[in-house]
């Protein structure tokens, strides 16, 4: 495949130039050398090179003088600079301005090798995205709240919010999720697809407030309702007119107030605090939370009447990692928005780093992923995402052994130890039963053990395999 790769060495030195032929020709690209400065514009230009060595210190013109050139000329070519004496400065400025990588001498082949090679990805990618932005221009990257998403889990929630958004604003929503799975972004369109949507959208994070001002926030207060209360306050209910009201968190406030929010949302009326005004709620609420709510009503955390009362639409925004098709196109939108903050140019992830990043598991879903993007595209030199700019964590692999979270349950280490291994393989029997129904044969085939085995370690934890039948 490289075999046509041009690498256009600059440098004075014939030593260097020597050291490169001879690597070069080895691997089978066509070099290109240039011994003086004021030529190599004609030269790259006709030649078209791969990749550039460019050697900082030449006499007349030099290297960083060339680079600026190179870059005011508009000419893509990843620029690797070669110095004699690493400074910081020079490696800053080099950087600045736009150099693809930073080499000091003596020069390492095999680094040689791999430049060359992530090079010559970067050329044939930013290819390919340059057919494709031509495509994607009618997108507005500057919409700040756009759902991104293609994935039928995503599409799905599309329907259900263009459902909603016809509803009347006494239709209360609850909108669950992981956490960064984006149910502020679906609140926010459901106010905008509606017909309030130039009213207000008024959030309120719930375990943000301290307990004894939510009243307060919610529903405002008149002056001397409680010490500290020095004029009338608009409560948030109040503020939010016909529009709507996302209480973020909801599971997070207390009971009492829990009580007293279900009756306004059934009355749709209450009183600001210390006052006897009755005030009219006329916007939509919509209310969100990480917890599995179910779970939260059966350990008495929430009250199961509130519950009922909101989950009239209930949107469940799936992880990340249960629509992994949605991945390369968040990757590729949130690349487009720093790139873009930053004024920088990089135009797209290579295929390897895609892999890693379209594999990995998200705990934190797609506000991760964004973290993850943006970083990349800080440390990022060459215009093109690769994978050495990945968090270490995404490469290695698939689950970490340390999520499991391992209880240390005896000081003896041979207690401790027999007593995780004998609680693992418990679980892990259960589990194999009952995703093979009960069949021993079956399951010891599919864990990898004999027959025997199995029938010895069931007896051992003296679990029936009927019971899975
Ligand atoms: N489908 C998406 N398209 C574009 N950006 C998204 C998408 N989903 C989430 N985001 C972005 O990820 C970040 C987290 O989203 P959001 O705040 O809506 O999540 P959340 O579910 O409310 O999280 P939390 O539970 O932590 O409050 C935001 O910056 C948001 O813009
Ligand atoms: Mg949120």
């Amino acid at each position: 495949m490289h075999g046509q790769a041009k690498v256009m060495v600059i440098d004075d030195d014939e030593n260097i130039l020597f050291a490169f032929k001879k690597v070069l020709e080895k691997d089978g690209f066509t070099p290109i050398f240039s011994t003086n400065g004021f030529e190599v514009m004609e030269k790259v230009q006709a030649e078209k090179p791969d990749v550039i060595f460019l050697d900082i210190a030449m006499p007349g013109l030099d290297g960083l003088e060339i680079l600026k050139q190179l870059k005011d000329k508009g000419i893509e070519t990843p620029v690797v600079i070669i110095t004699g004496y690493g400074t910081m400065q020079t490696a800053v400025k080099a950087i600045q301005l736009g150099a693809f990588e930073y080499l000091t001498k003596p020069l390492d082949i095999n680094r040689i090798r791999l430049l060359i090679q992530r090079a010559i990805e970067t050329n044939q990618l930013k290819n390919k995205v340059r057919e494709f932005e031509i495509k994607q221009s009618e997108i507005d990257y500057e919409e700040k709240y756009q759902i991104i998403g293609n994935s039928p889990k995503i599409q799905e929630i599309f329907k259900l919010i263009g459902v909603i958004s016809m509803t009347p604003n006494t239709t209360p929503v609850l909108i669950t999720g992981e956490s960064g799975t984006g149910k502020e972004l679906v609140a926010r369109a459901i106010h905008r697809s509606g017909a309030n949507a130039s009213e207000p959208f008024v959030a309120i994070n719930c375990p943000a407030v301290p307990e004894n001002l939510l009243e307060s926030e919610f529903f405002g207060h008149e002056k001397g309702a409680f010490t500290g209360a020095d004029k009338r306050k608009y409560g948030k209910f109040e503020i939010a007119g016909k529009g709507t009201i996302l209480l973020d968190e909801i599971t997070g406030i207390p009971s009492n107030l829990q009580q007293k929010l279900l009756r306004v949302i059934q009355e749709r009326e209450f009183q600001r605090v210390g006052g006897n005004e009755t005030i009219k709620v006329e916007a939509r609420f919509i209310a969100t939370t990480n917890l599995n709510i179910i779970e939260e009503v059966k350990k008495g955390n929430f009250r199961e009447d509130l519950y009922y009362r909101l989950s009239v639409f209930v949107i469940e925004v799936p992880p990340l990692r249960e629509r992994r098709e949605d991945i390369p196109l968040l990757a590729n939108y949130f690349l487009k928005k720093y790139s873009r903050e930053m004024k920088k140019n990089v135009s797209a992830i290579s295929d390897s780093a895609m892999e890693i990043l379209v594999n990995y598991d998200y705990p934190g879903n797609v506000r991760e992923l964004q973290n993850i993007i943006e970083r990349c595209v800080i440390l990022s030199k060459g215009g093109i995402i690769t994978p050495d700019l990945l968090p270490e964590n995404l490469k290695s692999g698939k689950r970490d052994i340390d999520d499991f979270n391992i209880p240390i349950v005896s000081e003896n280490l041979a207690e401790a130890r027999r007593k995780v291994i004998e609680a693992f393989e418990k679980k892990f029997l259960i589990e194999l039963l009952k995703k093979n129904r009960g069949n021993v044969s079956l399951s010891a085939k599919s864990a990898g053990v004999t027959r025997q085995n199995l029938t010895y370690l069931l007896k051992k934890y003296n679990i029936d395999p009927k019971s899975f039948r």
